[in-house]
């Protein structure tokens, strides 16, 4: 496999990140994950301005990310895929420099790492449901920064799995916030309800998508939160993310959504998407 590193295509095999490199020590950096369909990437725009967010808020500014468009067509190209299905890894962080907490001076560079690998979507989810565990938000507050820091989420969705789950979802403040790599929606009679964008989520690519085809097919859509108590009142539940696209949810815990299948509102924001990705 060929990925990008500081500059150069090398085999993955050979990149050598140093130990001082403050994402290794202190999970100082950020990150970025497009889906890519036949070899085109699926709105990318909008990825690039939310890693220029995410960078802009850990004071890494000055990034032409303009170069990144061109690595992942590179990337694609050097490793086969560019007729395939595929996502892009991105992670940027502040570079190598001797432990210590304040930030390095300007003249270490960033750390740059990018590859692309193929990706196989498991319709059967997306046809069928899956089940969420709900877990207390424990994350820091600043969850709209797409940080590698990513240990509670991993602690929930290790969880979610030892308990036969696809998703752990968070509740913070009775409400619920998003998943440890989705974000949430629910519906209540015939509204899409999801939560408002804030410091306490992603702001999510495909959530915003979603919005934008609520939008479009006249689905009232709401950004408020969902409080857990009203939970079991949804008609239907989603989770949203670049790789699950819109992943209905059958089962919450140990009680079934619905009818257990997925509902109208689902389906019809699932073909919408395939119209739009086609
Ligand atoms: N995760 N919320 C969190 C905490 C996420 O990590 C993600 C994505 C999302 C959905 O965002 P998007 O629709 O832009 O993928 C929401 C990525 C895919 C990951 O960590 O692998």
């Amino acid at each position: 496999m060929i990925v990008y590193f500081n500059g150069q295509f090398i085999p993955k095999e050979n990149v050598g990140i140093s130990p001082d490199d403050r994402g290794f020590l202190f999970a100082d950096g950020v990150y970025e994950v497009i889906r890519v369909y036949h070899g085109q990437l699926f709105q990318a725009d909008r990825h690039w301005q939310r890693l220029a967010r995410s960078l802009g808020e850990l004071r890494m500014d000055g990034l032409d990310l303009e170069i990144f468009g061109q690595i992942a067509g590179r990337l694609l190209d050097e490793n086969h895929l560019d007729n395939s299905d595929a996502l892009i890894y991105i992670q940027i962080t502040r570079g190598a420099a001797p432990r210590q907490h304040a930030f390095p001076g300007q003249e270490t560079p960033v750390t740059i790492y990018a590859a692309a690998s193929p990706f196989t979507p498991s319709p059967e989810k997306m046809e069928r449901g899956v089940k969420i565990i709900l877990m207390p938000d424990i994350r820091w507050a600043r969850c709209d920064i797409k940080t590698v820091a990513l240990l509670p989420n991993v602690l929930a969705y290790q969880q979610a799995r030892d308990g036969g789950a696809e998703e752990a979802v968070f509740v913070r403040d009775g409400a619920i916030t998003e998943g440890t790599h989705s974000n949430f929606a629910a519906v209540f009679a015939g509204q899409l309800v999801t939560y408002p964008q804030s410091h306490y989520i992603l702001a999510g690519i495909t959530r915003a998508v979603v919005l934008d085809l609520c939008r479009e097919l006249n689905i009232p859509a709401n950004e408020f939160p969902i409080f857990e108590k009203d939970l079991p009142h949804a008609d239907e539940m989603m989770l949203l993310s670049t790789a699950s696209e819109i992943t209905p949810v059958a089962q919450v815990d140990h009680w079934q959504v619905g009818n257990g299948k997925p509902g109208p509102i689902t389906q019809k924001l699932q073909q919408a998407f395939r119209k739009l990705v086609d």
